[in-house]
């Protein structure tokens, strides 16, 4: 497949666990490196189009569960073209330096005066979910501006804009509403939700009901900020 972003066409590599064309022969800490820090075994930067800004605070444990269950996945052989980006984002190197200034490598901060659902969800919804890769707008490096996360943004796989799911954007939403959403895909005013979403949602409607109450939970609580203009 090809997945437009900010800055080109990109074409998702082979994870299977396939000996030559996937990722067979990678350790575990390979695939940490590659998540957590955007580094490739051989020691290449990737392009943010892997979203490691968001997996940077992913924890150990899930990581090595993560590669427990790509490597029960079928080898699958077949490598896809090379990215299409222009120059001057072909110089990977390039990328060492945009980690500089964007990659905040820091972990999830607990917050203890929040319940154990809002802090479950922060760590879903910030590492895992990466809901702001696509719910805010990017400066002219492709870096996410912090004031509008969740805020939205244009969207970056076509047209159209990804919307505000601060409460100046769904403030009116329930929690079950949200979680419906999660579930289903189904918004209180009888919408489905489409593009890129719906295939958010093929992944949150597997995960328990706990979590995607935590996710709910945490979106809620998220502060208001103004839709940021186009
Ligand atoms: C790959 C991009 C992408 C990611 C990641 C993503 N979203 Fe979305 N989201 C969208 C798009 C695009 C829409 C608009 C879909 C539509 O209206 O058909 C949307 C719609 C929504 C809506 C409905 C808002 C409304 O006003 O209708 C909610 C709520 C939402 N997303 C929450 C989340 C949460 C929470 C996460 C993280 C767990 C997340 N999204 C991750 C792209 C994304």
């Amino acid at each position: 497949m090809s997945l437009a972003g900010p800055i080109g066409f990109f074409r998702p590599p082979n994870i299977s666990p396939d000996l030559q064309d996937g990722i067979g022969r990678w350790r575990g800490l390979d695939l940490a490196n590659a998540l957590m820090s955007g580094v490739s075994p051989d020691g290449r930067h990737y392009y943010p189009a892997l979203p490691y800004v968001a997996y940077a605070k992913m924890q150990p444990r899930d990581v090595a569960d993560l590669m427990a269950y790509l490597r029960s996945l079928p080898a699958v052989s077949g490598k896809p073209p090379e990215h299409d980006v222009p120059f001057p984002f072909t110089v990977r190197r390039a990328i060492g330096l945009w980690k500089l200034l964007f990659l905040d490598r820091s972990p999830i901060e607990p917050d203890s005066n929040r319940d154990d659902s809002w802090n479950r969800g922060q760590y879903l919804a910030e590492a895992l979910g990466h809901c702001t890769e696509c719910h805010a707008t990017r400066n002219l490096l492709g870096a996410v501006k912090p004031a509008t996360r969740y805020a939205g943004g244009p969207d970056q796989e076509g047209t159209g804009f990804v919307p505000n799911i601060t409460p100046a954007g769904i403030g009116h939403w329930s929690r079950d509403d949200l979680v419906e959403l999660f579930t289903t895909g189904s918004t209180p005013d009888g919408r489905r939700v489409g593009s890129s979403m719906a295939d958010v949602v093929v992944n949150t409607a597997t995960l328990g009901l706990q979590d995607r109450q935590a996710i709910a939970d945490y979106v809620l609580a998220l502060p208001s900020r103004p839709t940021p203009q186009p």
